[in-house]
């Protein structure tokens, strides 16, 4: 999708959409009220008839307007103009990017920042927001399919009108958006495909390959021989009963000349869960084709931020395994060594995602990182607390989980945190080994990260269960792209 941001906006255009945003108040500014004069009054008697009444995502379609060059108008709603929020906004943006779409317009045009301003959001935060909409609402899954047919929208340009004074703020913001939409599609892609395809092995070469397109970036595998040596048996414990070779992929991004301390991201990359031995209902079990989802938001975000050539140090880590039942699979009972040393006392062979993160976070430790944000779809009690609206985070450093509920809010890809009181800890007592892998049915996310916790000791570290966002179920199946939103937006505070 091209996005253009220019001060004038062309005065022929084919095949073209103008958006217009209205309140309810059914003021007219700009070019709605060019088209509403020179068509009789044709938008006013929307408002009067009740067709278009301006409510907050409303939106209408209308055709062959003259004051326009576009063949198409479509009215947005804005809903009332002292209720403005950035939040308002995002229900239009969406609304908007759903309804062009489905249009046969190749080409949108619209003055909405010259004519629209909305408490809590600049020209340059909506225009960021409405790019990400509309790449993102432009997302078609094509990998599995066969391409006879064109299945993409006609859409594929934007222009957007601005002052001079603003043209380099918006400009800049709309490409900060296009990154963001361009990372969420990477990590929608991995997370989609199906698990035959999408190994730990793919997942690496994917890595191999981004670094090999980014001159500041790059790609170590740690392959299970490694992994043996440098004693990482919890890992290895979840990835035994695979043949699919447990892989740990390490993504370097140096976007400052200073080898300044690192962000670290850590992925959960579970490429398929059945649970193991201790196996799954078989009720829905595809949908576990998306527990690398976490570590596919590690590689969304590289990709945006290697785009971006964003100044920041920046490793993704990913644990790719994949947890099968098997001959050779650990058992329910079984004692592991962790990298960290510890031990711990596999009572679950589905609590794997902490297993595969324990070592993959004590391995983060010698990057010396300054904040270590790790992504998980890694309980199922996640859902059950926050349901499909937030992530949930957990730490062990306020600033950092007040940063990502700030960058949430910021973005709309909320997160909302639980407490990791010391409490909760002596629900991972084992009898048999220093802690065990589960910790009961009560506050499941909450135990489920004191286990990371332990593991974690070395540095600020805020954990992202991202159970019940990373992907919808039933007819509208398929990965989110969350949380990229939240870590770009994460990351972008971070340079200002
Ligand atoms: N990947 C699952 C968590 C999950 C389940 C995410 C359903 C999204 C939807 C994870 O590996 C898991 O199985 N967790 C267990 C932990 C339990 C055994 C302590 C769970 O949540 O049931
Ligand atoms: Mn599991
Ligand atoms: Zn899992």
């Amino acid at each position: 999708m091209q996005i253009n941001v220019t001060t004038r906006l062309p005065r022929t255009a084919d095949n073209a959409c103008q958006l217009v945003f209205l309140y309810a108040d059914g003021k007219l500014k700009g070019a709605a009220r060019k088209i509403d004069s020179e068509s009789q009054g044709s938008i006013k008697a929307l408002y009067a008839s009740g067709d278009f009444c301006g409510k907050n995502a409303e939106t209408l379609l209308l055709h062959g307007l003259p004051g326009t060059p576009a063949s198409r108008v479509l009215l947005v709603g804005l809903g009332n103009r002292n209720e403005q929020s950035a939040a308002i906004w995002r229900k239009a943006s969406k609304a908007a990017s759903k309804a062009l779409l489905a249009t046969p317009a190749s080409l949108a045009i619209s003055d909405l920042l010259n004519t629209v301003s909305m408490e809590g959001t600049t020209a340059a935060i909506m225009a960021e927001q409405l790019a990400v909409d509309l790449i993102a609402s432009s997302y078609v899954f094509t990998l599995h399919t066969r391409s006879e047919k064109p299945v993409q929208p006609a859409l594929s340009e934007l222009v957007l009108s601005i002052d001079k004074g603003r043209l380099d703020a918006v400009s800049e913001a709309v490409i900060r958006g296009q990154s963001t939409a361009s990372g969420m599609s990477v990590a929608r892609d991995l997370g989609n495909l199906a698990p035959n395809i999408c190994t730990p092995a793919y997942l690496a070469d994917q890595a191999l390959a981004m670094a090999e397109q980014h001159d500041n970036m790059a790609t170590t595998i740690v392959d299970e021989e490694e992994m043996e040596l440098m004693g990482m048996g919890a890992f290895l414990a979840v990835s035994r009963g695979s043949r699919q070779p447990g892989k740990l992929i390490v993504m370097e991004y140096q976007g400052r000349k200073k080898a300044g301390k690192p962000i670290v991201l850590v992925g959960k990359g579970v490429t398929f869960d059945t649970g193991g031995i201790s196996i799954k209902n078989s009720e829905g079990m595809d949908e576990m084709k998306y527990d690398m989802c976490g570590a596919a938001s590690v590689f969304g975000a590289m990709h945006a931020i290697a785009l971006l050539n964003l100044p920041l140090n920046v490793i993704g880590i990913v644990a790719a395994a994949e947890n099968m039942p098997d001959g050779d699979a650990c058992r329910p009972g079984d004692v592991v060594t962790s990298l960290s040393g510890q031990t711990i006392e596999i009572l679950n062979t589905d609590a794997e995602g902490r297993l595969v993160l324990c070592d993959a976070l004590t391995y983060a430790e010698r990057f010396k990182p300054d904040t270590v944000i790790d992504m998980a779809t890694l309980t199922g009690a996640c859902i059950i607390a926050l349901g499909h609206v937030a992530s949930a985070v957990i730490g062990n450093d306020q600033n950092t989980i007040d940063a990502l509920l700030t960058a949430g809010e910021q973005t709309g890809d909320r997160c909302w945190s639980l407490p990791l009181w010391d409490d909760y800890q002596p629900q991972l007592d084992s009898n048999f080994a220093d802690l065990a892998n589960i910790g009961g049915r009560p506050a499941g996310a909450i135990t489920a990260a004191c286990f990371l916790s332990r593991f974690a000791r070395k540095f600020n570290w805020a954990h992202l269960d991202i159970a019940g966002t990373a992907w919808n179920s039933g007819k509208e199946k398929g990965a989110t792209g969350r949380p990229v939103p939240l870590l770009m937006q994460f990351l972008f505070n971070q340079l200002d």
